[in-house]
């Protein structure tokens, strides 16, 4: 009967004290829990006399009602107490300074990515994605890069196995879109691609391209400069030059590298150090699509022609917004993401 009093008082001190809903929680397993005061109590009964054990029973029982009825109102004290703190925390202070708000902002190339999707899409392209890691076929047996010729050298590539690899350029989407389609074809197609190439202010071994390559019965190299123009207009502002250089790529012929006039200087040159004085800025290859490549998807190269192209996303972002070395696209350091909100 003593420690029964004893049990009393506490658990009413003790939620006197109490100033959380866990605490109320607690309390409750301590006393009336399975392996609690009261549960103990109740177990002691046994080793009573029978005539005593009725008496203590009820005693225990009374006891259990106390506490809960206490356990209750401590808890009605707690929700009030809260209850009147929401209350004052929804009164608040218009003198205090605002919270920022940080909003993200798009990466640099998904900025340039879209903006050269949107101007092709204009022009009637639509958009196409192949698989990074590649079979050598697509990447480049059917594009007229047969194995052991010294052309393979011009892609660093990363090899998986003997014939998988890390495509080193999007022209695999070329590959397999014309082997499950039939022209007219006109498509653009971003992704990311890979080269071993050790990391420095212009290179980094994983980087991204866009492919842009129309297929018809007749589409000329006019079609293919008209459409580049148009690009390099919308990309580096009315005014923009073109201008192409032949060159060598395996899959087209003619080929050509393209230029568009330096937009830092003009076009000027001189003591520009963005074109080094050229007034001029490559930004991609092109070309004819080869007939062989036509022939490797099965399509008859004397009734369909077309063009290409590819570029680096990293140089034309690297261009419009005056970045000068390729790692800061990749590093995500905020204070250099923020500003493309
Ligand atoms: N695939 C070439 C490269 O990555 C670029 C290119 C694409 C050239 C299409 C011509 C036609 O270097």
């Amino acid at each position: 009967m003593e420690d029964l009093k004893r049990i009393e008082d506490a658990v009413l001190v003790k939620l006197q004290n109490a100033t959380t809903e866990h605490d109320i929680t607690q309390i409750r397993s301590e006393y009336l829990g399975k392996k609690g005061a009261i549960g103990k109590a109740m177990q002691g009964l046994r080793e009573l006399a029978a005539n005593e054990r009725p008496q203590a029973g009820q005693r225990i029982n009374e006891v259990k009602q106390a506490i809960e009825a206490a356990l209750e109102s401590a808890q009605k004290r707690i929700n009030a107490v809260a209850v009147k703190q929401k209350q004052k925390a929804g009164s608040y202070d218009v003198t205090l300074p605002g919270r920022r708000v940080i909003a993200g902002a798009p990466h640099p190339l998904r900025l340039v990515e879209a903006e050269v999707i949107r101007i092709l899409t204009e022009l009637g392209f639509s958009v196409a994605e192949g698989p990074l890691v590649e079979h050598d076929w697509y990447t480049f047996e059917a594009l007229n890069i047969p194995a052991n010729h010294p052309a393979r050298d011009m892609q660093d590539t990363f090899f998986i196995t003997e014939q998988v690899v890390l495509r080193p350029h999007t022209s695999n989407v070329q590959t397999r879109v014309m082997l499950g389609r039939k022209p007219p074809l006109r498509i653009v197609a971003p992704g990311m691609t890979f080269r071993n190439d050790d990391i420095d202010p212009t290179h980094s071994p994983v980087f991204h391209q866009i492919e842009g390559f129309w297929v018809d019965e007749k589409v000329t190299f006019a079609d293919l400069k008209g459409v580049l123009h148009r690009l390099a207009e919308r990309l580096f502002g009315v005014g923009a030059k073109v201008r192409f250089r032949p060159s060598f790529f395996p899959f087209t012929e003619p080929s050509a590298e393209v230029d568009v006039s330096c937009s830092a200087c003009g076009g000027v040159g001189g003591t520009c150090r963005v074109c080094k004085g050229t007034g001029w800025l490559e930004i991609l290859g092109s070309g004819m699509i080869d007939p062989a490549v036509f022939e490797a998807v099965g399509y008859n190269p004397e009734k369909v022609q077309g063009f290409a192209f590819g570029m680096g996303i990293e140089r034309i972002a690297m261009l419009r917004y005056g970045i000068d070395d390729i790692r800061v696209l990749f590093e995500n350091d905020l204070r250099f993401l923020r500003q493309f909100g």
